[in-house]
């Protein structure tokens, strides 16, 4: 295992280095990096430089590691996954940064992948809804989201498991989504598709 600062791009490139010279290829790449920040800010009053931690870890880190993998993807055949986020398909109050840095990996996601759909190569995102996890937790503590009421906001009825969102990831990745590419698909239990936010 290696550690890495994703908005580092001498350490993201020497790690994708090694790793096609220790394997000799590279047929996908998941880039799932992401903070959550925020300190419940409004716009007038976002902090400049938690602003920029954002967005150079959330946006410009996947740039930076999509950037090191496209010339040793597998082509045909090869296959990104980034992980954006339901914030990245509307605005999240009092924290503009995240959901901004998510809606940048959409549109950096889609261009990507239609500059390489010709080649084989399929960029994909996928966007989780409420998911419990360390990120989310820490978002609630500093009273950024509320369980019971994303849990409520879902058709489910429920937060997602880490895993519930890995599956997809997978599936994505492999050649059994041999025909998708651009997409950007939902690991919500239903969040966005009838709004956020929605009273139990
Ligand atoms: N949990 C949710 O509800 C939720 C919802 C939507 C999207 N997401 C997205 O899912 C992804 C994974 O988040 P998670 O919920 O597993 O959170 P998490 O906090 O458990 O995991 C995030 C990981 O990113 C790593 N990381 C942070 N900064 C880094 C950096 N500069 N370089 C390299 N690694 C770094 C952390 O060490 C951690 O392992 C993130 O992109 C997040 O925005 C999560």
């Amino acid at each position: 295992m290696t550690k890495v600062d994703v908005s580092n791009a001498e350490q993201v490139n020497s790690w994708i280095k090694d790793t096609v010279s220790v394997f000799g290829r590279l047929d996908g790449a998941a880039n799932v990096t992401g903070i959550a920040g925020g300190d419940g800010s409004i716009t007038e009053t976002i902090d400049q430089l938690a602003w920029e931690k954002m967005i150079a870890i959330n946006l410009t880190g996947v740039m930076i590691c999509m950037r090191a993998q496209l010339p040793h993807l597998t082509v045909p055949g090869g296959s990104i996954v980034n992980v954006s986020s339901t914030s990245g398909l509307r605005g999240l109050p009092n924290n503009a940064a995240y959901a901004s840095s998510k809606f940048g990996v959409i549109g950096l996601t889609e261009s990507s992948a239609a500059e390489y759909g010709k080649k084989g190569i399929r960029v994909n995102a996928v966007l989780p809804g409420p998911i419990d996890t360390k990120i989310f937790r820490e978002g609630e503590a500093k009273g950024l989201f509320n369980a019971d009421v994303v849990s409520a906001g879902t058709l489910m009825g429920r937060m997602g498991q880490a895993e519930e969102v890995a599956k997809v990831l997978v599936f994505l990745l492999s050649d059994d989504a041999s025909y998708v590419t651009g997409a950007h698909w939902t690991v919500d239990g239903g969040y966005a598709a009838c709004g956020f936010y929605r009273a139990g």
